[in-house]
This record gives structure tokens, C-alpha cells and sequence, in this order.
């Protein structure tokens, strides 16, 4: 349906930046966001809400028990246009669809405000509330963002799914090239990897560029090299383990300046929970190493076993769900393999399987 396509480009465009689709947790075009989604759900006729930690959630009722579907609003920076806005613009669309239908399943559309771990470093702050799962220092970590956009933490207990909710389901992009190398349309995800997210610090000594002599400097970005280096030949040591340094703050960060600090984020997944955290401790092994998350592997329901179904290596808010909710996942393929990047798409074609897909598995 390109409708759906037209619509998760026009969203791409409420940014932070001009030009690229970069929008946050709770950030300014976030509420713009809210706006037109808000809009769209009301016309046909569900009860839309923000709720206390900028989740957007529409709720259609019906004389079945509720599915939530859903997934995230929040983009990496100089994102595509289609990474989690997707799952929630095709969970609209199939609200519409049972709108106009005299027996459905009553439907949760849920736009999670913050799955990426762009602004503070920790992912999955939006399907964490709904999980009821948030621990109290990240509240507080939050907490001044949450009153910066209109919301108070006191009703962060209300962000649980109702007790009535039956199953969540997710449409998301694969980002991968998995589904284009079998020329498949959409997949079901039987599970998904695990991860550890986490900072080290280097310490050195600022000095003058131009008249420290080699043998006397205590660099920290070059000792951050060496430890990076040191991950990516140690990452291959396990099959399918993937370790990614994709953050440095240097500092003071000034071209004549040897660095006095350096702060490196560290992101590690594998599908077995024990390979991760043996990968983990050999990589911080005698750094300066801060966990920020460790999320263990989930097993998804599979809503069709006659389908092609896979395992993700990119987390997704359902294995936030997956303990507490049987919680599945739909992929549309990616062509090119493309994600987190302003060339991902998605196939007109696809986005129909996946509505005719939904519209099934609902008994629409
Ligand atoms: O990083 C991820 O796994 C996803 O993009 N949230
Ligand atoms: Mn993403
Ligand atoms: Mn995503």
C-alpha cells in the first residue's frame, strides 16, 4: 500500500536537522510526530493518548482480547525513513481495516518513544515503561527530559500494557541483506540476538601538540585505538558475534591538543547469552568499563510456521515484550540491506504482504 511508504516519508521529514531524518527521544519533532498519527487514529474513531514517557498509544475497541502493535519513533541520527515507524504506521493501517469491521479484535497502536539508546546511551526506554520494567536511576536520568516535553514521571506506572492484552506484534524492516538473498518479501523472527551496551574510558595527559616528544606523551586516544583494534581481531575468536565501537568522545577534542580523555561506547550481540558475556569480559578485561545494558537473548512466537522465519541481530522493543507477553515479529525485506542510513526502503509489494499478512493473523 504506498500510502503507508507516503506516509513514513512524510514523517521522515519532522527532524532535528534539515535536510536528514534525525529524531530522538523526545525530541521537538517528536511532537509533531504525535500530531499527525494522533490525527489519523481519531478520524476513525480510536481513543489516543501520550502517555508518561512520550509513548504515543491509540487503542481500538472490539469484541475480541486486544493485540498491541507497534513499534518505535525514535530514529538514529541521519536515519532512513523507515526504521520502527513502519511497525506503527502499518499498525494504523490495520486499526483502519478493523474499523470497518463488525467483529475484530480490539487493537493497541503503540509508537515507542525511545528504542535506538541515541540520547542517553541506554535503548528500549519506551517498551521498558510499557514492560514495567524502567529501574529507578534511569527514571531519574530521564526525568528532566520527561518535564522538558510535557509529561510527569508520576504516571509512569500507567505506562503498563492492560491486563486484557492478548499478544504484541512488530513490523519492522529486516535491515539486513537475509530476506534480498532469498527473494522473500517477509519473514517471521523467531528470535532475537542479546546485547551488551556499555562505555570505557581512556585516561592521558593533555600536552602541546607541537612540543611533546613522542617517548613523553600519555596519549588516550591512541591508547583507545589500540583497544579497539585489539575488540575487532578478539570479535572473530566466536561465530556470529558482532562487537561495534561506533562512539568516541575525545577530549578536549582540539587538533594540537594530545587527548587527555576518551570516552569509546562498546555494542556487543550474539544469539547465546554465555558466548556475549565471555566476549564482553574479555574485551573490558583491564579498562575502565561501565555497563550501561545487558539484554538477554528472546525467543519470539512464530505466527506462521509455513513462512521463512529468522533470527534478528538487531534488537527491536519485542524482546522487551517477549518475556512478559507472547510478543512476534514480522521483517519486510530491506532491499540492498540497507538500514541506518538515509537509503533504506522498503518494496511497495512487500507492504502489501505484510497488510495482507496482518489483516489475517487479526481474522480481519
Ligand atoms: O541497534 C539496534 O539493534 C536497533 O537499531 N535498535
Ligand atoms: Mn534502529
Ligand atoms: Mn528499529
Amino acid at each position: 500500500m504506498s500510502s503507508i511508504i507516503e506516509w513514513c516519508r512524510k514523517l521522515a521529514t519532522f527532524s532535528e536537522e534539515d535536510g536528514k531524518t534525525t529524531r530522538t527521544f523526545l525530541s521537538p519533532p517528536m511532537h509533531d510526530v504525535h500530531r499527525e498519527l494522533s490525527d489519523w487514529m481519531r478520524s476513525f474513531g480510536m481513543e489516543v493518548r501520550v502517555d508518561a514517557v512520550g509513548n504515543l498509544r491509540g487503542v481500538l475497541a472490539g469484541d475480541r482480547p486486544r493485540i498491541m502493535i507497534g513499534s518505535h519513533l525514535d530514529t538514529v541520527p541521519d536515519a532512513g525513513a523507515f526504521d520502527g515507524i513502519l511497525g506503527v504506521v502499518i499498525g494504523i493501517a490495520l486499526a483502519e481495516v478493523a474499523s470497518r469491521r463488525p467483529h475484530r479484535p480490539a487493537i493497541e497502536v503503540i509508537g515507542f518513544s525511545e528504542e535506538e539508546g541515541v540520547r542517553y546511551g541506554v535503548p528500549f526506554i519506551g517498551s521498558r515503561a510499557v514492560a514495567g520494567t524502567l529501574d529507578a536511576p534511569l527514571i531519574e536520568m530521564i526525568t528532566p527530559a520527561l518535564r522538558d516535553f510535557g509529561l510527569d514521571p508520576a504516571g509512569i506506572p500507567q505506562c503498563r500494557f492492560a491486563p486484557e492484552t492478548s499478544a504484541y506484534i512488530e513490523f519492522h524492516i529486516e535491515q539486513g541483506p537475509v530476506l534480498e538473498s532469498l527473494g522473500i518479501p517477509i519473514a517471521c523472527v523467531d528470535a532475537i540476538a542479546g546485547q551488551t551496551r556499555g562505555k570505557v574510558v581512556f585516561e592521558g595527559d593533555a600536552n602541546h601538540a607541537g612540543t611533546t616528544p613522542m617517548a613523553m606523551r600519555r596519549d588516550a586516544l591512541t591508547s583507545a585505538a589500540r583497544w579497539i583494534v585489539r575488540v575487532q581481531k578478539q570479535a572473530h575468536t566466536w561465530l556470529g558475534l558482532v562487537a561495534t565501537v561506533g562512539k568516541l568522545d575525545v577530549y578536549p577534542n582540539a587538533t594540537n591538543v594530545i587527548p587527555s580523555r576518551v570516552i569509546a561506547s562498546l555494542d556487543v550481540r550474539h544469539w547465546n547469552d554465555e558466548i556475549r558475556h565471555e566476549a564482553v569480559r574479555q574485551f573490558t578485561s583491564r579498562v575502565n568499563w561501565t555497563e550501561l545494558l545487558d539484554q538477554p537473548a528472546a525467543s519470539l512466537r512464530v505466527l506462521d510456521r509455513t513462512m521463512h522465519s529468522l533470527t534478528s541481530g538487531a534488537g527491536h522493543d519485542a524482546m522487551i515484550l517477549a518475556p512478559q507477553i507472547p510478543a512476534s515479529m514480522i521483517f519486510l525485506r530491506s532491499p540492498g540491506g540497507q538500514s541506518h542510513s538515509p537509503l533504506e526502503s522498503v518494496l511497495p509489494g512487500d507492504v502489501d504482504a505484510a497488510m495482507a499478512f496482518g489483516e489475517r493473523i487479526l481474522g480481519l
